[in-house]
């Protein structure tokens, strides 16, 4: 425990230095955006482009230019969301099909590809850039399947560009001093982290069936997903309701939740080993996401430097569904810590609760103790900067700067598959074994029949690939 630093901060209640943001936006999104005045800093902008521009993307298109990108290239499947994009003063070209971006990337001088599409399509989107050896941010969750995500961590490794995951509350204040508590020992050793949501994306009907909206291409927006008839309201954002598109609450969700507490545990793939994972729903159905989710990790032997106790037990709880230990100590302070907060992680000598923006050591008494430690994490430039920035080192002959950003996808397909194996767990209803080392499942995915094979040209097969970049 190193609490060398002299000063002395009471920790009943930290607000961080950043407001806190809601559930659903986004923590580091600043509120206008800068543009290069100059041509040459415009020409010294990593050029970008953005596949998927309305929803998150419109977020992403803000971020990225205030982190100083160049966003050559919009591409969307609806054009609406490009009229939407568009509608701000910014020379770019329009597309409608990714695939012709990245066949376009010479002509384009792609410095960068961020994908901000559905579920379903972000493994093929960040293969393509990979293999054609682009830097790439893909939102979260990284991919749709266990697989995809076992694919995509091999083809980083191969590419050693700048990637990044989209999970911008990792570049927040108040994660840092979490991080920084709990490597401390400041509630001990921990025990066990609990994680939870009060929303649920239950649960996708399966009509009325009717015809896509005129904007949109239907058939690019299934890319790999089978063909499967326009249910109404699908699009946009309610695709999260249905497996073949999406990953429910869990994979929603679950990426800024339980980044808090792998990161805090310095969880590896080495660390976590085989770990067992049983997880319950309300429903198992091929085709809607469930109403509530809860799962467990149990993750034995972690070797967290002395930060946790074997078994080191993560849990998930989502729409409605309590973490048992939120719940006793609200009873017992009076107080709605479920509610308010969406972590709590238990130690030996007692509890952090923490949200995005603020944390909260309890026994109130330990948390009058507790010291600012003294090895701060450095302050992050913004999630999308530090991939920028990586960009523009990386392209300076600077390899090391592929792996820069906080979540490249080294780290953060461990996340990743994390959170997908609970919804797999669920899915199977019977404990499994995933082997984080060896990326499989003990006896194999138990849910494979459910996951249908990529239309044809959409697998991550070298050949699809190299056929798509030419
Ligand atoms: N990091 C965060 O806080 C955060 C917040 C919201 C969403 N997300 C993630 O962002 C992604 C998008 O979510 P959303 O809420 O914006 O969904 P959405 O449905 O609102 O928007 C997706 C956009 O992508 C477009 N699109 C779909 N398929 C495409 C394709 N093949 N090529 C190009 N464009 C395509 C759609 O037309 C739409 O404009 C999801 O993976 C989601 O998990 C992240």
């Amino acid at each position: 425990m190193d609490f060398r630093l002299p000063r002395r901060t009471f920790l009943g209640l930290v607000p961080a230095v950043l407001a806190a943001p809601s559930l659903l936006g986004c923590a580091t999104r600043p509120k206008s955006v800068t543009l290069p005045t100059t041509a040459n800093a415009r020409a010294a902008a990593p050029r970008i482009a953005l596949v998927g521009c309305g929803g998150r993307g419109a977020d992403n298109l803000t971020d990225l230019l205030n982190a100083g990108a160049d966003v050559v290239a919009v591409c969307d499947v609806d054009a609406r969301a490009i009229d939407a994009a568009l509608a701000r003063p910014l020379e770019t070209r329009r597309f409608t099909d990714f695939r012709e971006v990245f066949a376009r990337r010479h002509e384009l001088a792609l410095d960068g590809v961020l994908v901000a599409t559905p579920d379903h399509t972000h493994a093929f989107a960040t293969a393509l850039a990979l293999r054609a050896g682009i830097p790439v941010y893909c939102e979260k969750p990284l991919t749709h399947t266990m697989e995809e995500s076992k694919r995509i961590l091999a083809l980083s490794h191969a590419a050693r560009v700048p990637t990044q995951m989209g999970t911008q509350i990792h570049a927040t204040e108040n994660y840092r001093r979490v991080v920084e508590l709990i490597r401390a020992g400041a509630i001990g050793r921990i025990t066990s982290c609990d994680c939870w949501v009060n929303k649920g994306w239950c649960c996708g009907p399966t009509g009325p069936v009717t015809e896509p909206p005129a904007s949109l291409n239907y058939e690019l927006w299934l890319g790999p997903a089978q063909q499967t008839p326009y249910v109404e309201a699908l699009h946009p954002a309610n695709w999260r309701k249905y497996w073949d598109f999406g990953t429910g609450t869990l994979g929603d969700m679950g990426c800024h939740m339980m980044d808090l507490p792998v990161w805090a545990l310095g969880l590896t793939r080495a660390s976590l080993g085989k770990v067992e994972i049983f997880a319950e729903c309300d429903r198992v159905d091929r085709v809607a996401c469930p109403e509530w989710t809860e799962a467990s990790w149990a993750i034995p032997q972690a070797d967290t430097n002395g930060v946790s106790i074997d078994p080191l037990v993560l849990r998930w709880f989502d729409n409605g569904r309590m973490s048992p230990t939120a719940q006793e100590l609200g009873g017992k302070d009076r107080q709605d810590y479920h509610g308010r907060f969406n972590m709590v992680f238990q130690g030996t000598k007692g509890f952090l609760f923490a949200n995005y923006g603020e944390h909260l050591i309890l026994p109130r008494a330990l948390a009058a103790e507790t010291l600012v430690p003294a090895d701060r994490i450095p302050q992050s430039p913004g999630h999308h900067r530090e991939w920028i920035d990586a960009i523009r080192a990386w392209r300076a002959g600077d390899q090391g700067a592929a792996d820069a950003p906080l979540c490249a996808f080294a780290r953060s397909t461990i996340l990743n598959e994390i959170v997908l194996a609970g919804t797999v767990a669920a899915r199977a209803r019977r404990p499994l074994q995933y082997d984080f080392e060896t990326q499989s499942f003990a006896d194999g995915n138990p849910i494979s029949q459910w996951q249908p094979a990529p239309r044809s040209g959409w697998s991550l097969s070298d050949a699809d690939l190299d056929a798509v970049l030419g």
